[in-house]
């Protein structure tokens, strides 16, 4: 079967499966993201208390099922195709331009994904079995608002980093036109990178400043600051990088 052939090879089957699941996982755990930002936070603000929690535990939850689970395929073929790329020994493509460009999205994916499961699913568990527990006409859990916070926080985290994060995995296939072939300076690039990457995530682990600190009341409570800081991201690591500091 032609299928068959070179298999797990760069430019095989392999790579075209995983590639093609990876980008139908992405966008499901991604949609799901943007649907949470744009339209579930906003209309819960406007639900009343019991409708609120009643989509929180018949909607919500259903949601979190598809989210987390995609987010954990997205990661899972991300992982087979950075493995058959990188075991070509024929190509350059982790020490090259690509290798640079897909790390830097992978920075992003990997953390977003460490924040879907240690951060959002494990607080957003007990906003949920708070709603459960009160609709079942029992006490609230004091510690359920800090709880939602600090998933909310996360959430608008992944937000801003996913902008980056799929510019640069569809950039490292499809950016080879424009890209330098020639690159330096990737320390320094580096140093950028992960001084904005970890001040932000710090930022929303409320370990800078605490949840309400100012940056993360001017990039993350309104969701549409949280779009203009993910571009911003972009944009500034694009300039400083990829214009700046990488060419030769
Ligand atoms: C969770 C961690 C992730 C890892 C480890 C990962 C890894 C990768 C790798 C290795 C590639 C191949 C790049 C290449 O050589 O062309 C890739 C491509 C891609 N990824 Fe990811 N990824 C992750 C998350 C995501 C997410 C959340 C999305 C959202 C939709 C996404 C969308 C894509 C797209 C669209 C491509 C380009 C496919 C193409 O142009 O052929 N990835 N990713």
């Amino acid at each position: 079967m032609e299928l068959f052939n070179n298999f797990f090879e760069a430019n095989g089957a392999l790579s075209m499966l995983g590639r093609a699941s990876h980008v139908l996982f992405g966008i499901t755990w991604i949609g799901l993201l943007y649907f949470f930002n744009f339209v579930q936070v906003p209309a819960f603000a406007e639900l009343s208390d019991g409708a609120r929690s009643e989509a929180l535990r018949k909607l919500t939850f259903r949601a979190l099922w598809w989210f987390r689970y995609a987010a954990l395929l997205t990661f899972a073929t991300g992982l087979i195709l950075v493995g058959v790329a990188s075991s070509d020994t024929n190509s350059n493509y982790l020490t090259g331009p690509s290798g640079v460009a897909i790390l830097t999205g992978m920075l992003f994916g990997i953390t977003m994904f460490l924040n879907v499961w240690g951060v959002i699913w494990r607080n957003q568990k007990i906003v949920i079995g708070n709603a459960e527990t009160v609709a079942a006409g029992g006490t609230a859990n004091p510690a359920a608002p800090a709880a939602a916070k600090k998933a909310a926080r996360a959430s608008r985290c992944n937000t801003v980093f996913s902008i980056p994060m799929l510019w640069f995995m569809v950039f490292t296939a499809h950016g080879g036109g424009f890209y330098p072939a020639q690159i330096g300076g990737t320390v320094v690039y580096w140093v950028v990178v992960l001084a904005l990457f970890g001040f932000i995530e710090a930022s929303a682990l409320g370990l800078i400043g605490g949840f309400d600190s100012p940056f993360n009341t001017l990039a993350f409570d309104k969701h549409k600051h949280t779009i203009i800081a993910g571009f911003t991201l972009l944009v500034v690591i694009w300039i400083i990088g990829w214009e700046i500091l990488l060419p030769v």
